[in-house]
């Protein structure tokens, strides 16, 4: 285990304010709304992804969800679009409309193969930034701009410059929950799926690691490289604590555990198992527990479980607000107007653009 010291402002700028409009996105001509009535020729054409969620959405609600689907799939072919998606969306996105679905590092892999014209991003407004810095010949829309993310809210441009004086000559590791700007000034990026292999293969006995404090001390926790950290914090994962863990576990010793890195320490020392979205649901694959809580997003847990409907999931999940901003509507209207486009300055795309594919062509 390495030292570690955290820094950070009083106060972090809010989480939910909404994102700068880009100054200049292109124009696009928006094409008609599609119908969007519940009958039987609809029925038919969404039997078979009805099959793939039918045990995590109640039927009641296939009626409100299957045009959308129709409509959004059709859009997709005309407007030469693909749809990535997160681990936390919602089943009827993950499972009926999404193109490619994985963890962080798992899209921006992605996103650097897309041929298609449009990327529609189902995630938070970190992701579709990195979908455009990997592929910026691309357009890439979010169906809703505010979908932000508390970290990446955490910490400023100015804030890494300011880290940069303090440690001169100390590299700088920082999420991909980070803004295009920050991602300009630091000199790799990483994942939860990577952060331990980033951070070693600086070759540096010293790393400044920013904006998640948690991440930053399980990293920490797995290295004798000496870390600074943010003191940033998913509000989703630092809900958890480590006594309604062991009250589960009490319960029921034979339940598994596992934890995103995003929890803080006393969490993951509860967690048979910690690693991120991808490697939480391959653990789950590979593992097939008879019961299991995933100590992450509440989306995740229905997801796995429309894949494994054996597996029982006790749910002491917290809710992403910024992920729940994406919705099968507003997918819809996001096809047919084109927006909301993610706008990057050149200037600074160029520079985050190192730093993210220093991180993609990372061998592991
Ligand atoms: P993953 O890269 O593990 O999917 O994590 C992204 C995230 O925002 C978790 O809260
Ligand atoms: Fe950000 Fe946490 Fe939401 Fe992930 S779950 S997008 S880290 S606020």
């Amino acid at each position: 285990m390495s030292m570690m010291e955290t820094l950070g402002r009083v106060r972090a700028p809010d989480a939910r304010l909404p994102f700068a409009r880009p100054p200049s996105p292109r124009r696009h001509h928006p094409l008609p709304m599609p119908p969007l009535d519940w009958n039987e020729d609809v029925a038919k054409a969404t039997a078979h992804l009805y099959e793939r969620v039918k045990t995590v959405v109640p039927s009641i609600e296939w009626p409100f969800f299957a045009p959308y689907i129709v409509a959004i799939n059709a859009l997709k072919k005309q407007r030469n679009a693909v749809i990535l998606a997160h681990n936390y969306q919602t089943p009827e996105i993950y499972n009926c409309v999404a193109d490619y679905v994985g963890d962080s590092l798992q899209l921006a892999r992605e996103a650097t193969k897309v041929d298609a014209d449009v990327i529609v991003q189902c995630g938070v407004h970190f992701m579709a930034e990195t979908s455009k810095i990997l592929n910026p010949g691309k357009t890439v829309l979010i169906p809703d701009l505010r979908a932000g993310c508390s970290l990446a809210a955490s910490i400023t441009g100015e804030d890494v410059r300011v880290l940069r004086e303090r440690y001169p000559g100390v590299p700088v590791v920082a999420y991909v929950n980070t803004s295009a700007e920050v991602k300009a000034e630091v000199d790799i990026c990483c994942t939860s799926s990577n952060a331990l292999q980033v951070v070693e293969s600086l070759g540096s006995d010293t790393v400044i690691f920013l904006p998640d404090q948690y991440l930053a001390k399980y990293v920490a926790s797995q290295t004798k490289v000496k870390i600074i950290a943010w003191k940033g914090a998913c509000e989703v994962h630092e809900r958890f604590t480590g006594d309604e863990l062991r009250l589960y576990r009490d319960s029921d010793p034979s339940l598994a555990i596992i934890a995103h890195p995003e929890c803080p320490p006393d969490v993951l020392a509860e967690a048979d198992f910690t690693g991120s979205t991808a490697h939480m649901i391959d653990w789950v694959r590979a593992h097939k527990p008879k019961r299991i809580v995933m100590v992450t997003e509440c989306s995740m847990a229905d997801n796995v479980q429309a894949e494994l409907p054996d597996v029982e999931f006790v749910r002491p999940c917290n809710l992403c607000p910024h992920m729940k901003r994406i919705t099968l509507p507003k997918i819809l209207d996001s096809l047919v107007h084109m927006r909301e486009e993610v706008v990057i300055d050149p200037a600074i795309a160029e520079k985050a653009r190192r730093s993210v594919e220093r991180m993609v062509h990372l061998k592991s």
